[in-house]
């Protein structure tokens, strides 16, 4: 999410700071900052803002020092502001830290920490681990590392620096990129590998659990045991601009292929460790308060209203809260009957959609008690609403959404799931159920994103057609609607969902030979019925591609091909059936020769009216 850089060696740090910082930059930040060794002291720089607005302030100001560390942040925890920004140093100063992820235990360590007679300056979840080192320094740098690791839970790539040790800079991740890049006489550390190869094509690529020492003229990596790690290095060949894609294409099959880390982040710290209970420590409703709402609204639009369109299955089936789904530019103007029974959920990615941000505005006039779920720490949503509930997606930069739906996906359960357990309308069994299969879903998406020559093919096969039909029913449906979004909005084939059922009511008159319907069938509930609908279009001679659960050979009977996904829970399915509708949208545009990061028309955040 966050951008980190790291210099040691015999030159200025912080001009290599600042070209790295910039060359992560692109994935959009919030505030940046800087922290240089120099004469027995650390000086940080920081502010909110772009990285111009840093640059500004060390105009004629630059702080001398050929050791130093540097962050361009994504808010998490905190609003983006000069305090929240990184560096965090404890309160001697002596202890620098930049950090990219999540400390999912930081408000356990940071009571501890202020009882002891800590004082914190920020809301950052990074400002405990600076805090942690000078509170357990044993008179050892590594030592102190280490121990401050076996400390923390979560999500993090960190970078140490230590006024008591010059010489050195630590770094060390978990589930958050890391890469080391070797010079002569200097070093280098980046979260990514555009912020290097300016400087050095030799790298290699941190694993979780290793903790390097770097010096300017050696890199030492070990586990937290001790034990010496060899790593092999690797010449990096890619352009500046393929780099900042990781390496991939496109910004859109980046972010593809980002969420399983979207969800791990999204998931991490709102599932009991014992598997029985959805955790929402920013929310504060009570029992008797949710008694209280006797109707929800879920207001959003494109993307993000199709994750409400699922997010009402969820909540209607579990909770048992009549829910109503809105489009935020139609909402405003249809005189909702809405006030203080109700609640008010918007969702959206950017948090700036001006109509998402209006239809909010409304629904509070009203007297609705209003939920935000977004992306954006400190965006207008996050701002206007009662209370927030972020999705950890990080920054998202194609204009097709896709990382920010699934992990909308994955807080519309979660949230369903809470209320569910406060109303009391779920069993536990059914709770542990559903969390023992939340947390597989990652690992089960990664096995899908690693298997996609198949979908390459149809993709190849059908990306001609200029009509696409997208059916499916209940949870199904919900999902089809996004599968036909996606396709349009970046392949241009005329695409269009319907509920399997509905087709026979007049759209059934544009099914002819060859077109192909895209048939999503891993609801057990309505699965007879689907294949009922699926046999209605292929009776008109389209080609039908079925997407199901593994193992479903009546499927594989019916249509024309299938895709399978991994056997999950009904409720998980979405998570997964997805996953196929963004690489066929994608694989189409390619073979249309679309500009996919940037479709035609089409813009990431949309302000207007
Ligand atoms: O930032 P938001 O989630 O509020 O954006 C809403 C829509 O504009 C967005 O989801 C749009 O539909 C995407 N381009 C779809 O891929």
């Amino acid at each position: 999410m966050c951008g980190i850089v790291g210099y040691i060696g015999d030159k200025q740090a912080i001009p290599f700071l600042l070209d790295g910082m910039s060359k992560l930059e692109y994935r959009g930040y919030d505030s940046a900052g800087v922290a240089v060794y120099n004469k027995g002291k650390i000086c940080i720089e920081k502010c909110v803002g772009r990285l111009e607005a840093l640059k500004q302030k060390l105009k004629g100001n630059m702080p001398e020092g050929t050791m130093g560390i540097g962050h361009t942040r994504w808010a998490t925890h905190g609003r983006p502001s000069d305090v929240n920004s990184h560096p965090h140093a404890d309160s001697s100063g002596e202890f620098v830290v930049v950090h990219n992820g999540i400390i999912e235990n930081y408000l356990g360590l940071k009571q501890d920490l202020q009882a002891k007679g800590h004082t914190f300056l920020s809301e950052t979840d990074t400002e405990v681990v600076a805090h942690l080192m000078s509170e357990y320094y044993t008179g050892d740098f590594e030592d102190t590392v280490k121990k401050v690791l076996g400390m923390i839970e979560g999500s993090y790539s960190l970078v140490f620096m230590c006024a008591k040790e010059p010489g050195k800079l630590i770094c060390t991740k978990k589930s958050n990129p890391l890469v080391i890049g070797l010079g002569n006489g200097e070093n280098f550390i980046a979260s990514d590998i555009p912020a290097i190869i300016a400087k050095t094509r030799r790298t290699f690529i941190m694993s979780d659990g290793e903790i390097a020492t770097v010096t300017k003229d050696n890199v030492w990596v070990q586990d937290i045991n001790g034990t010496p790690i060899s790593k092999k290095i690797f010449e990096v060949n890619w352009n500046a601009e393929a780099a900042e894609k990781g390496g991939f294409e496109h910004f859109m099959l980046k972010e593809i292929y980002e969420q399983p880390k979207a969800m791990r982040d999204t998931m991490l710290g709102r599932l009991a460790k014992t598997n029985d209970a959805v955790v929402f420590s920013e929310l504060n409703w009570t029992p008797e308060e949710l008694k209280g709402i006797n109707k929800i609204f879920i207001v959003a639009c494109g993307t993000a209203y199709h994750a409400g369109v699922v997010g009402k299955y969820y909540i209607e089936q579990m909770a048992r809260i009549s829910v109503e789904v809105d489009i935020a530019s139609e909402f405003r103007y249809r005189l909702p009957i809405i006030d203080g029974n109700c609640l008010c959920i918007v969702i959206s990615q950017s948090g700036e959609t001006i109509d998402t941000l209006e239809a909010l505005k409304e629904a509070k006039r009203l007297g609705a008690r209003t939920l935000a779920v977004t992306n954006v720490v400190g965006s207008s949503i996050a701002r206007e609403a009662d209370q927030v509930v972020y999705t950890y997606a990080g920054p998202e930069i194609a204009v097709a959404s896709t990382k920010a739906y699934t992990t909308q996906l994955l807080i519309m359960l979660l949230l369903s799931m809470y209320i569910a357990q406060l109303r009391n309308t779920v069993t536990v069994d059914r709770l542990q159920e559903l969390i023992v299969g939340i947390r597989e879903i990652p690992e089960q998406i990664h096995k899908m994103l690693e298997n996609v020559e198949q979908i390459k093919i149809f993709a190849t096969k059908y990306g001609s057609s200029e009509d696409a039909f997208f059916l499916g029913r209940s949870l199904d449906y919900a999902v089809a609607l996004e599968g036909a979004l996606k396709l349009k909005e970046i392949s241009y084939i005329h695409a269009e969902a319907y509920a399997a059922g509905e087709l026979k009511h007049g759209t059934l008159a544009l099914i002819v030979e060859g077109v192909p319907v895209i048939v999503l069938a891993t609801q057990p509930d309505v699965y007879e019925k689907t294949i009922s609908n699926l046999q209605e279009v292929k009776a008109r001679d389209a080609v039908v591609i079925g997407i199901g659960m593994e193992g479903d050979k009546k499927l594989a009977q019916h249509a024309d091909h299938v895709i399978y996904i991994p056997k999950t829970d009904k409720y998980l399915a979405p998570l997964e059936a997805v996953l196929p509708l963004q690489l066929l949208a994608y694989y189409a545009a390619l073979t249309r020769g679309c500009d996919v990061d940037k479709p035609r028309n089409l813009a990431k955040s949309v302000t207007v009216e």
